[in-house]
């Protein structure tokens, strides 16, 4: 028997021995995106390694552990550090994090990436607010028994963006003069960056997006019937395909972290609001 229930009160069990701080939003800092952690007025962290069942990161530019405090006047649990499946994590693994926020009490979840562009008229550094996506990982994360526990064997996915933060949220990007649209994102398992090829396919298939992690998480958060809101910060152009240049993990992070301060700024205008 797989006991995933059991882990998650397990890992929950051991995080409100350690704080009594009561979460209401998660977030999830992506890839060169971690700097909204220094802005909470922390009031407690927890390095993954000592949260049971937890996994502990490995990938360059994510730290790994879970920071609790004020944000924006809201009271959050920040991810410093995610979980990628090509690091060889399970889907089970990659996305235990998200089970145990939403039973520590957390009513919304933001998650932030980086991702390439091919919507011909995305630049490298412009915001995304992710309004749908297609799942190409080979592997889901529900697959196996389904503890209903946890949530319905059959998921719907009609909703699963938040439109009205989204709204929102390109409200807020315009007033702050910042380049935001709405786009669908593709996940692929990477870690390679895709071909010339499979970037037209992403395309054609109606991909504003294409990266390697959040779809996953995105599942299981809608699993458990937790709203999710989107934002990928575009990195590299990767459509049209004369547009496409060689990137590098160096080239990745530096652009992510160079747009930060803007979707910083959206996030804690998001919050305030929801
Ligand atoms: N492909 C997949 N993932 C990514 C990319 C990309 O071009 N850029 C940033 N993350």
């Amino acid at each position: 028997m797989n006991m995933l229930y059991e882990k998650i009160l397990e890992a929950v069990a051991f995080i409100r021995k350690t704080t009594s701080f009561q979460p209401e939003f998660g977030i999830i800092l992506g890839t060169g995106l971690g700097q909204l952690a220094n802005e909470i007025q922390v009031e407690q962290t927890i390095s993954y390694g000592d949260i049971p069942h937890f996994p502990v990161s490995t990938v360059q530019s994510h730290q790994g552990q879970l920071v609790f405090g004020i944000l924006a006047g809201k009271k959050v649990v920040a991810m410093a550090g995610r979980f990628h499946y090509y690091e060889g994590y399970s889907m089970e693994q990659v996305t235990f994090p998200i089970r145990v926020l939403k039973f520590l009490g957390i009513r919304h979840l933001t998650i932030s990436n980086a991702a390439g562009g091919t919507n011909p008229d995305y630049e490298a550094g412009d915001i995304v607010f992710v309004r749908d996506h297609v799942n190409l990982h080979a592997e889901n994360p529900l697959r196996g028994p389904n503890d209903e526990r946890l949530g319905p064997r059959f998921p719907d996915m009609l909703e699963t963006y938040d439109r009205t933060v989204n709204a929102k949220a390109l409200e807020i990007a315009q007033v702050h003069k910042i380049r935001a649209f709405e786009g669908v994102y593709v996940g692929l398992q990477g870690p390679n960056l895709e071909t010339p090829a499979e970037y037209h396919f992403v395309h054609t298939i109606g991909g504003d997006l294409v990266g390697m992690s959040t779809i996953p998480e995105v599942i299981v958060a809608r699993h458990m019937d937790l709203p999710v809101f989107v934002l990928s910060v575009v990195t590299n152009k990767c459509y049209p395909l004369s547009a496409i240049r060689v990137t590098t993990v160096d080239e990745v992070i530096k652009t992510a972290q160079k747009a930060e301060p803007k979707m910083r700024l959206i996030v804690k205008e998001i919050l305030k609001l929801v």
